[in-house]
């Protein structure tokens, strides 16, 4: 391992920056050249690549997003795109890639070793938490701690009006994000795509939380529940019950920036000098992670989501508490 490069891809989260920071100065502790691939695959087939020095990589383990960027990238799902990437592996003479990110690209990373034999180690980077083999992906807590603030203020204008809001957060088509944030803000209602939601059943609890003398209520609607997103709820709610006033609001990009929490800082150098360590001693086409404190390797194809399975003594707990 003479030459490493490392690349983020995928949506971006908050502590992809304390990763790379981490790759490139367990590299240089390793006497191993360090390379910068920008804007993911696309950067890879197109020859971003720069070499990184330890300076290059100062005062960034506190900064949002990524300093190498990102993309979503559709010649990388092509062969002649991958062959691209493959001539620029090549180029450069890297010996080892680090890919920072999702399911998407660990999908593309399983493809690509198929074909070409380059050692590959996968780093969980997304809000989204979905990946197997780890008990936290980079950037998870920093936006569930995101979420929870901005619907403490929401909940404030709620109390003020007496008024049901419903919430729509992300994690794409896993229910992570929505159903430990729900618990977090003391939600009346959290819907997931891990369960079916029932419109009629919703409306009943919520009537029962006005009876109950609950002047305001907060349902968090997670963006893939099979309900439709947080407008699409509301309409079915209203259509109920249209007493109801309520609004909604949609959080967005917002959960994918800020500074890291300190637990993805720490989760994030952890795995960075891993996946560095892990090239070094040979392994390839495996995920690192974090599991009951331990560093754990995990085959990209068990790694990618639909394994990952949420914690339903949660989704009880949630239950009782909001009773
Ligand atoms: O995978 C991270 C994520 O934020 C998902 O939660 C969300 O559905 C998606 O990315 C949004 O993608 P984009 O930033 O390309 O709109």
């Amino acid at each position: 391992m003479k030459k490493i490069g490392v690349f983020t891809s995928g949506g971006d989260a908050p502590g992809m920056n304390a990763a790379v920071r981490a790759v490139v100065r367990t590299c240089i502790y390793n006497n191993i050249e360090a390379y910068g691939i920008y804007e993911g695959y696309k950067g890879l087939i197109e020859g971003k690549i720069k070499q990184l020095t330890s300076k290059d990589v100062s005062n960034i383990i506190q900064r949002g997003g990524t300093i190498l960027k990102s993309a979503r990238c559709k010649e990388f799902h092509t062969k002649e795109g991958r062959q691209q990437a493959f001539d620029n592996i090549k180029k450069f003479e890297l010996d080892g890639i680090v890919a920072i990110g999702g399911d998407g690209t660990f999908t593309g990373a399983a493809i690509f070793n198929k074909e070409f034999n380059i050692p590959f180690i996968g780093i969980p980077g997304t809000i989204d938490n979905d990946l197997f083999g780890t008990d936290n992906t980079i950037g998870y807590d920093t936006a569930l701690n995101t979420v929870v603030e901005a619907v403490d203020k929401i909940r404030d204008t709620a109390n003020s009006h007496n008024r049901l809001f419903l919430i729509e957060v992300m994690g794409r088509d896993a229910g992570f994000l929505a159903l430990r944030s729900g618990i977090g803000v003391g939600a009346e209602a959290i819907l997931i795509p891990e369960t079916q939601t029932y419109i009629n059943e919703l409306v009943k609890k919520l009537d029962d939380d006005t009876k109950n003398h609950k002047e305001s209520m907060i349902v968090i609607v997670a963006e893939g529940d099979d309900a439709g997103g947080a407008y699409e709820v509301a309409e079915k709610i209203k259509e109920h019950c249209p007493n109801y006033d309520s609004r909604v609001t949609v959080l967005g990009h917002i959960q994918r920036g800020g500074s890291p929490s300190v637990a993805d800082r720490v989760l994030a150098s952890q795995l960075g000098n891993a996946a560095v360590n892990s090239l070094i001693n040979n392994k390839t086409n495996v995920m690192v992670g974090i599991i009951n404190k331990e560093v754990a390797f995990t085959p990209f194809q068990k790694a990618i989501k639909h394994n990952q399975k949420l914690n339903t003594d949660l989704l009880g707990l949630a239950e009782v508490l909001s009773c």
